[in-house]
C-alpha cells in the first residue's frame, strides 16, 4: 500500500506527495476493526481519557479532533476540560483517578500545560501502561533500549510513512531537525532501530544546511515556518515535515510547515504536505496506541484473575 501521489504540474516538475490523510484513514479503519473485536471479547470499548487544562485555541482544536477520531474508531473518549487555574495537586488527583478507572485504557494530557504546572510531574504520574503518548520515563527508556513500549504518536506516524514509501530503511542516512522530547529524540531512536545512520541537528548546530544536504531521509520538527528550503535538500531525499505554523500570506491566514513546500517539493523524492501529512497520522497513531494499551491491560488483567 503506497500512500504516495504524483502531482503532475504543468508549470513545475512532478512532486511526489506522501498522503498522510489517506494513510491515516486506512490505519484508523484497521483500528476500528480491532476496537470492535475488543468490545465483543471484553464487553466494553477501549477507553481514552483526554485532559485539557485551559483554553489554548490550538490545543482545543487538537483535543476536539482526537475525540472525534476516537468516536469514529470505536474508542470511548472521556473528556476532562479543566479551567486554566486548576492546581497541580488537583490535576495529579485526576490522573490517579484515571489510573484506577477500569474503563480508561489510555490517558492523554494535552501539552503544553499552564506555567504553574510541572509537566514532567504530571507525565510521570500517568500509569506507564496507559501512557498512550509514550512520554513517561519508563516508556522513553524502553524505546531507547529498543524494547516494546508505547511510542510517541508523531514520530511513529512519520516512521510508518517512511517505511511505506521506502520499504527497508537500513543503511539510509537520516537527519532530524529538532531535538524535542515529543518528536526529535524518539524519532532518532525509531530510525536507529531501523538501522539508519542518524544525525540530529538543532539551533546550535554549525552549518545545519550542509548536514541536511547529506540526508536520504529528512525529518523536520523545529517550529519555524518554511525554514528549510531547497538548498538543504539532497535531490531525491524523502522529506517529512512535522511543523504546523499559522502565517499570514497576502492577507490570508494559512497553515504552513517548517519546510518551504514550493521550493523543496520539486527537488525531494517525496514530501509530506501541511496540512494533510504528519498531523492526521499523529491522531491515527494515538488511536492505534489506545487499542494496543487496552489489549495489553485487559490481557494482563485476565492473566491475573
Ligand atoms: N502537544 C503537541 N503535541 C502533542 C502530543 O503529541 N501529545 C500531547 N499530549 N500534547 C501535545
Amino acid at each position: 500500500m503506497k500512500m504516495t501521489q504524483q502531482l503532475d504540474q504543468t508549470l513545475s516538475p512532478q512532486i511526489h506527495i506522501i498522503d498522510g490523510k489517506e494513510f491515516a484513514e486506512t490505519l484508523r479503519q484497521s483500528v476500528a476493526i480491532g476496537a470492535r473485536a475488543f468490545r465483543e471479547k471484553r464487553g466494553r470499548a477501549p477507553g481514552l481519557a483526554v485532559v485539557l487544562v485551559g483554553q489554548d485555541p490550538a490545543s482545543q482544536v487538537y483535543v476536539r479532533t482526537k475525540m472525534k477520531k476516537a468516536l469514529e474508531s470505536g474508542i470511548d473518549s472521556f473528556p476532562h476540560l479543566l479551567d486554566s487555574s486548576t492546581s497541580q495537586a488537583d490535576l495529579l488527583q485526576l490522573i490517579e483517578k484515571l489510573n484506577n478507572d477500569r474503563y480508561v485504557h489510555g490517558i492523554l494530557v494535552q501539552l503544553p500545560l499552564p506555567a504553574h504546572i510541572d509537566e514532567s510531574k504530571i507525565i510521570t504520574a500517568i500509569d506507564p501502561a496507559k501512557d498512550v503518548d509514550g512520554f513517561h520515563p519508563i516508556n522513553v527508556g524502553l524505546l531507547g533500549q529498543g524494547k516494546a513500549s508505547l511510542v510517541p504518536c508523531t514520530p511513529l506516524g512519520c516512521l510508518m510513512m517512511l517505511k511505506d514509501h521506502l520499504g527497508n530503511l537500513s543503511g539510509k542516512k537520516a537527519v532530524i531537525v529538532g531535538r524535542s522530547n515529543i518528536v526529535g529524540k524518539p524519532m532518532a531512536n525509531l530510525l536507529l532501530q531501523e538501522n539508519c545512520t542518524v544525525t540530529i541537528v538543532h539551533s546550535r548546530t554549525e552549518d545545519l544546511y550542509s548536514e541536511c544536504r547529506q540526508a536520504d531521509i529528512l525529518v523536520v520538527a523545529m517550529g519555524k515556518a518554511e525554514f528549510i528550503n531547497a538548498g538543504a535538500i539532497k535531490p531525491g531525499a524523502v522529506v517529512i515535515d512535522v511543523g504546523i505554523n499559522r502565517v499570514d500570506k497576502g492577507g490570508r491566514s494559512v497553515l504552513v510547515g517548517d519546510v518551504d513546500f514550493d521550493s523543496v517539493g520539486p527537488v525531494a523524492g517525496a514530501i509530506t504536505p501541511v496540512p494533510g501529512g504528519v498531523g492526521p497520522m499523529t491522531v491515527a497513531c494515538l488511536m492505534g496506541n489506545t487499542l494496543a494499551a487496552a489489549e495489553a491491560i485487559e490481557r494482563d488483567r485476565a492473566a491475573r484473575y
